[in-house]
């Protein structure tokens, strides 16, 4: 069983490195502002295993650097974390989230009703849209 928890902001330097920019040094995914975020993690069997992090702005909230394990992708993990942001954000009474997505997983976050923008650019030789969800939005 996986469990969502909120975690220390380093917590996170370790699995955004080795998911996400494992030929770089562990320095360039530390976030300068990572201290004034907040942080979740998904632990598999104890182990720390994805992680994501959340910087709020009034009533808006960025999520940054979401990141699984590469032996433990697919497997629903990023799913998991997702949804409980999304219900973390619906709870802060957020009106929207978004994120500097990676062109390459784009449909990933569609499957959570965001909305690409038509704000893009390359960075560290990836490629980024935009990509927005509007929540509490309902009447
Ligand atoms: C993107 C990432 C966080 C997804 O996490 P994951 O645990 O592998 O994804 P899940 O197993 O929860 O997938 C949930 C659904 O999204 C789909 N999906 C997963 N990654 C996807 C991708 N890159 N593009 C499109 N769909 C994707 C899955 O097929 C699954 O679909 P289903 O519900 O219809 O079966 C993970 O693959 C990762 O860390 N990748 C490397 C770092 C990265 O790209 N981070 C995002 C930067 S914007």
């Amino acid at each position: 069983m996986a469990v969502v928890e909120q975690i220390f902001p380093a917590l996170t330097w370790r699995i955004r490195h080795i998911a996400m920019y494992p030929a770089h040094s562990i320095e360039f995914v530390k976030l300068a502002n990572d201290f004034e975020g907040i942080h979740f993690g998904i632990y598999v069997d104890y182990e720390l295993a994805g992680v994501v992090s959340l910087f709020m702005q009034g009533d808006i909230g960025q999520f940054r650097k979401l990141a699984v394990l590469p032996d433990l992708q697919g497997k629903g993990l990023g799913k998991q974390l997702m949804e409980y942001l999304i219900d973390f954000c619906k709870l802060q009474k957020l009106t929207k989230l978004w994120c500097n997505a990676r062109v390459n997983a784009k449909e990933f976050y569609t499957k959570f009703g965001f909305h690409e923008t038509d704000k893009t650019y390359t960075a560290d030789g990836f490629d980024f849209v935009i990509m927005e969800l509007l929540i509490n939005h309902e009447k």
